[in-house]
């Protein structure tokens, strides 16, 4: 086939006065690219890549390609990592992973919790401020988090995030609220392990985005691989972070991160957490992959609290969660890519 590979490259960011040192954090690097286009020509796929900006629109349809292979995360506002799969549809052209929907709601944080609470699955208790002296709900006890709703790759996230009094809240309050200008999440501090669920499939249809009633049955994961979990192993970064997976982590540290996969959890906690990961797959409406992100309650038995959904996994073939995973079961790279490809053609019925 004749892939478009669609992803917003770093050094392709837009070159904005006054833009904070780490706005394109979540973009990809060349190298990733690289590896995705080598993956795919390795299955006998031709591949051309385009940057997923303002200039698809006129690209897209010259290249014309039988399908996309879409990573796009977008450069500007609330909807940026669902442009591109809207612009797509508009132009009919198939593309892999999720769609308009789910790729939006998963940029939100807040509402994404909303959805999972609606649903019954455990998310920690949570409030939007968007001014910074909003009295806290009674409810809500520190030790508390806080994080811009709306990004990803660790943005906003040190570990002053953690703040255990008034004081810590409004200061950090203040300081995410001036520089994200976007309201801000605050949640219940879950103590404990983290650990993260790659899933790889699609739902067996007819699928409903809700869970069946018979939960306990596999019919929620039907159609769903799981990978080895990853459990971010905290112990083995500077103190000074805190435990918490931040940006100096994710960013400058990428490269020489510590982990354990697979994680070394009981089996039922294993079957517990890939039930929870197929659950949110199928309340958000997922396609072909995602990967979903826990803490677990150091206080409370190891449960299991979802922090957030990412439908657009981080593919570099080094470092990224998804990519050990994989490897972990013992898949190749070429394998990961692939498949990921050929579920989405599966699905429009080009394969
Ligand atoms: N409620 C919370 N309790 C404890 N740690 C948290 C909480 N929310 C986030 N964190 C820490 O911050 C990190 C980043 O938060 P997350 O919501 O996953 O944002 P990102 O999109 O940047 O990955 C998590 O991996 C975890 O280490
Ligand atoms: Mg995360």
């Amino acid at each position: 086939m004749h892939v478009a590979l669609l992803a917003n490259l770093k050094k392709n960011a837009p070159n904005l006065s006054g833009v904070l040192a780490d706005r394109w954090d979540d973009l990809d690097s060349e190298e990733t690219i690289q590896s995705i286009t080598r993956a795919l020509e390795s299955a006998g796929h031709q591949v051309t890549f385009l940057e997923g900006d303002v200039t698809l629109y006129d690209h897209i349809r010259q290249v014309n390609p039988d399908i996309c292979f879409n990573i796009c995360e977008g450069h500007h506002g609330d909807s940026r990592e669902a442009q591109v799969p809207a612009l797509l549809e508009m132009l009919r052209i198939p593309y892999t992973g999720s769609q308009v929907l789910t790729l939006a709601l998963a940029l939100d944080k807040p509402m994404t919790k909303r959805v999972l609470t609606y649903h019954g699955l455990p998310t920690p208790d949570f409030q939007v401020f968007e001014r910074p002296d909003e009295p806290l709900e009674p409810t809500m006890h520190f030790p508390l988090f806080v994080k811009p709703s709306r990004e990803g790759t660790g943005m906003g996230i040190s570990a002053e995030s953690i703040v255990h009094d008034e004081e810590q809240l409004r200061v950090q309050l203040r300081r995410i609220l001036a520089r994200y200008d976007q309201p801000v999440l605050v949640e219940r501090f879950i103590e404990g392990r983290e650990v993260t669920v790659g899933v790889l499939g699609n739902l067996v249809t007819p699928v409903a985005w809700r869970i069946p009633e018979d939960e306990e049955a596999p019919r929620v994961s039907r159609g769903l691989h799981f990978f080895p979990l990853l459990e971010v192993d905290m112990g083995a970064y500077p103190e000074e972070e805190a435990g918490v997976y931040t940006s100096r982590i994710k960013v400058e540290l990428a490269h020489d991160f510590h982990y354990l996969c697979p994680a070394p959890l009981r089996e039922d906690k294993v079957a517990e957490l890939n039930w929870l990961a197929a659950a949110v797959f199928r309340v958000t409406g997922c396609l072909d992959v995602a990967r979903v992100d826990f803490r677990l309650d150091a206080h409370d038995g190891d449960k299991p609290y979802i922090l957030e959904l990412n439908p657009l996994p981080g593919l570099n073939p080094g470092y990224s969660d998804l990519c050990v995973e994989a490897v972990a079961d013992g898949w190749t790279y070429e394998a990961l890519i692939n498949e990921i490809l050929n579920l989405a053609a599966e699905r429009y019925g080009l394969i």
